[in-house]
Parts: C-alpha cells; sequence; structure tokens
C-alpha cells in the first residue's frame, strides 16, 4: 500500500450537510476527515465569514453581497434550512469559530474567495496566530497574485495555488517556485498520473477537487495523490482504509 491519501472534507461534508456551516465541519470531522476546506469572504465590517459565494443568496434566507453586510446582520440569517430544515439554526460562521471548532490535528485548507485587501491579510494573520494554526493551514486560491502577496507578508504561510483547467500547463510554471508553494489543488478532471508523479517529485503536494466518486477514488489512491477533496468524507474513508 502506498502513502495515505489524505481526506479532505468540501465545505466541511458538502454533501452530507450545509456547506461551509459548523455543523458541516462537526460531520466532516466526526466523519474522520483528516481536513477540511472552506471559502473565505470579508465583511463590511473586516470579519472573515466563511462562505462559498460572495452573496449570501443561495445559502441563507438573505439576500446581498457579504462586502457590504455587517457581521451583525449576517449573523441574523438562516444559512441551513436551504439545505434541510432540521439545519435552521446553522449560521454563516465566522473564520475564528472554525479555529476554534476543528481539533489542532485536523488540517484547515482555507481558500481565499474575496480580492486581496490588507486588511484581510491582517486579519487572517491574526487569527492564525491566535490560533497558533500557521501549520495546520493551507491558504489556497484562484488568484494566484493574492496568494504571492500573503506569502510576501508572511513567508512561513502554506500556499496552494488552485487551477480550475488546463492543470499540466500550469503545474509545470507551479514546480518552478519550489519551496514557495506547498501544495497544487487542480480540478481532477485535468490531471492525470504522470502530473501527479511529476509535482510530487517536485516536492509538491497534490490535492485534486472535488472529487466524489468511487472510481475516481479508487484511481487517486493507486496513483498516490496526497489528499483528495470530497464532498464525502465518511464515503471517502471507507474506500480509503479499504485500499
Ligand atoms: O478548493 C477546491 C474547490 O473548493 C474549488 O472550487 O468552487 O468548490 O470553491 P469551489
Ligand atoms: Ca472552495
Amino acid at each position: 500500500m502506498g502513502k495515505r491519501t489524505l481526506i479532505i472534507g468540501h465545505r466541511g461534508a458538502a454533501g452530507e450537510a450545509p456547506e461551509n456551516t459548523l455543523a458541516s465541519f462537526r460531520t466532516a470531522v466526526t466523519q474522520g476527515a483528516d481536513a477540511v476546506e472552506l471559502d473565505i469572504h470579508l465583511s463590511a465590517d473586516g470579519e472573515i465569514v466563511v462562505c462559498h459565494d460572495p452573496t449570501v443568496d443561495r445559502t441563507t434566507d438573505g439576500a446581498g453581497s457579504i462586502a457590504l453586510l455587517t457581521v451583525a446582520e449576517l449573523k441574523g440569517l438562516d444559512a441551513g434550512s436551504w439545505f434541510d430544515p432540521r439545519y435552521a439554526s446553522e449560521k454563516l460562521p465566522l473564520l475564528e469559530e472554525v479555529l476554534a471548532l476543528v481539533p489542532a490535528g485536523i488540517m484547515i485548507n482555507i481558500e481565499v474567495k474575496c480580492r486581496y485587501s490588507i486588511r484581510l491579510e491582517k486579519r487572517l494573520r491574526q487569527l492564525l496566530a491566535t490560533y497558533r494554526r500557521q501549520d495546520g493551514v493551507v491558504v489556497s486560491s484562484f488568484d494566484h497574485k493574492a496568494l504571492a502577496r500573503l506569502k510576501q507578508a508572511a513567508p512561513s504561510l502554506r500556499i496552494g495555488l488552485l487551477y480550475a483547467a488546463d492543470f499540466r500547463r500550469h503545474s509545470l510554471i507551479a514546480t518552478s517556485f519550489g519551496s514557495e508553494v506547498y501544495s497544487l489543488h487542480p480540478d481532477h478532471r485535468w490531471l492525470g498520473d504522470e502530473d501527479i508523479a511529476d509535482a510530487m517529485r517536485a516536492g509538491l503536494r497534490v490535492y485534486p477537487y472535488t472529487v466524489n466518486g468511487k472510481a475516481e477514488w479508487d484511481a487517486l489512491i493507486a496513483a498516490e495523490v496526497s489528499g483528495i477533496i470530497t464532498d464525502y468524507p465518511g464515503r471517502l474513508r471507507a474506500v480509503r482504509d479499504r485500499a
């Protein structure tokens, strides 16, 4: 058997609980995830909020841009009923609440969805320092320039490059960053075994997203990929531990 592939719960356990809520992160941890992935935005009053979309429209009973709403306004919203009425008490979490909830041994993949700003950078660094999470976190984004700025400001921060497509061409470029980059996060549909081997030879971890089928899990585990981002961490755990 090869090296252990990490199970990374996408937005917590998005297939089984309302994404990016504390219930979803609890579910992922309970189901045996090694890591959780989440998305962040900045509120109008400068707090880091966990949500995938730039607006609250899809995943709450409210409407509007997170960047234009205060924490007090965001906390008044129901972030669970859209998924199932039994989650009606779920709120949009702050990053701080997730850092407090997720046990230290579980890695957190923080995906920056909002634009880079000094305000975001300062608050992120402050939270990671307060919760002593620098080592157990990887900050990823499709915005590689934003990651470069974060890395410049906080050289010990682990950064992960997200790719929507055409992974091979870009990953070859990424390998030239060497130790500056911790991990590559490709869309799994663009990823081949050779790509995994090349990146891992260059010292990079490879965390493909978002992989929910057994055949794909089997293939990636056989290729000894570093980790798999999935909406179903419990199901993947059963598959990986049998492999
Ligand atoms: O971080 C991997 C994956 O979450 C990127 O896509 O749209 O689900 O944030 P998305
Ligand atoms: Ca994400």
